[in-house]
């Protein structure tokens, strides 16, 4: 009986965040940080779903070397979301948005209820749902902007890439996100670069937009991340004790350490935020 009350409050409070990976310019790493990110959560024994919303060019199947059986537009032909989202070899669980063109049609054009009523059902019993984004600002994702919890933005030192990233920030500065902004400075050559951009960028974004950064992370160019790629692997499995592995332990901590009491997305209900994800509502 005890036990009972004890599962029902549990579960009463349990609400899964949202963290979502995003950044101005695309190869920057946004995928391979997220993967590596919900493999690191895993490990710390949360349940993590990550959704790879880069809808039409979906590709954390490769870098993780996963063969799901289905993506998304599968399920607006009827197939159940239960037999969608797979368990990863790697403890998290996936959904894929697909990367042919009956994706990018499926996922404009399906029937948003059901999809709705199914992923609450679903989405509930995870502690994080991790979202990949594609590249660059987007109308459509609007709605993600507005409901996540965390915010991590990745820029690398290329000129292009931070000009991207700050343009990007300065639009959603004006659509008031309210999340709490986390930086990647990925590919770096050594970790002062690291440092130095990090000051650099986070003083412009704080002068000219409403944002702040609240954390930032400097993961190195590494000759054995990009092998990870080519092997299908996450690097913080193949490689334990590398810097990019501990940058990504770092962004995870932060992830999993934060107190969310004073958070503005956090004030949405949990079904709320979903409406607006599958943008049953504004
Ligand atoms: N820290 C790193 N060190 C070395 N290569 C990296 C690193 N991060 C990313 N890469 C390279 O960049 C490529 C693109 O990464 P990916 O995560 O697919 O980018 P995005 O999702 O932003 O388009 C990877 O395939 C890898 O070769
Ligand atoms: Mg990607």
């Amino acid at each position: 009986m005890i036990n009972d009350q004890a599962t029902m409050l549990r579960n009463e409070l349990k609400t899964a965040r949202f963290v979502t990976v995003a950044s101005g310019k695309g190869g920057v790493g946004k995928s391979l940080v997220t993967m590596n990110v919900a493999v690191s959560l895993s490990k710390m024994n949360k349940k993590v779903l990550v959704i790879d919303m880069d809808v039409g060019f979906a590709n954390l199947e490769v870098l993780g070397g996963l063969h799901l059986k289905h993506t998304l537009k599968d399920f607006f032909s009827g197939v159940d979301l239960g037999e969608i989202i797979e368990k990863t070899k790697y403890g998290f669980w996936l959904l894929s948005s697909g990367n042919d063109v009956n994706d990018i049609y499926a996922f404009q054009m399906g029937e948003r209820e059901r999809l709705f009523s199914e992923f609450q059902k679903l989405g509930s019993e995870m502690d994080y749902i991790l979202i990949d984004m594609g590249a660059g600002y987007s109308e459509l994702m609007d709605n993600i902007y507005t409901i996540t919890d965390d915010f991590i933005l990745v820029i690398t030192p290329e000129p292009t890439s931070i000009m991207d990233g700050y343009t990007f920030l300065k639009i959603l500065s004006i659509k008031e996100l309210k999340s709490r902004m986390l930086l990647v400075v990925n590919m770096v050559n050594d970790l002062s670069e690291g440092r130095i951009l990090i000051k650099k960028f986070g003083e412009v974004i704080t002068k000219f937009t409403s944002l702040q950064f609240e954390k930032s992370y400097s993961i190195l160019n590494d000759p054995r991340v990009r092998r990870s790629v080519r092997d299908q692997k996450p690097f913080v499995i193949s490689h334990e004790k590398i810097q990019p592995t501990f940058g990504i332990i770092g962004i995870s901590s932060a992830i999993a350490g934060r107190d969310y009491k004073n958070n503005a997305p956090k004030k949405m209900s949990f079904a709320n935020k979903i409406k607006r994800f599958f943008r049953l509502e504004r």
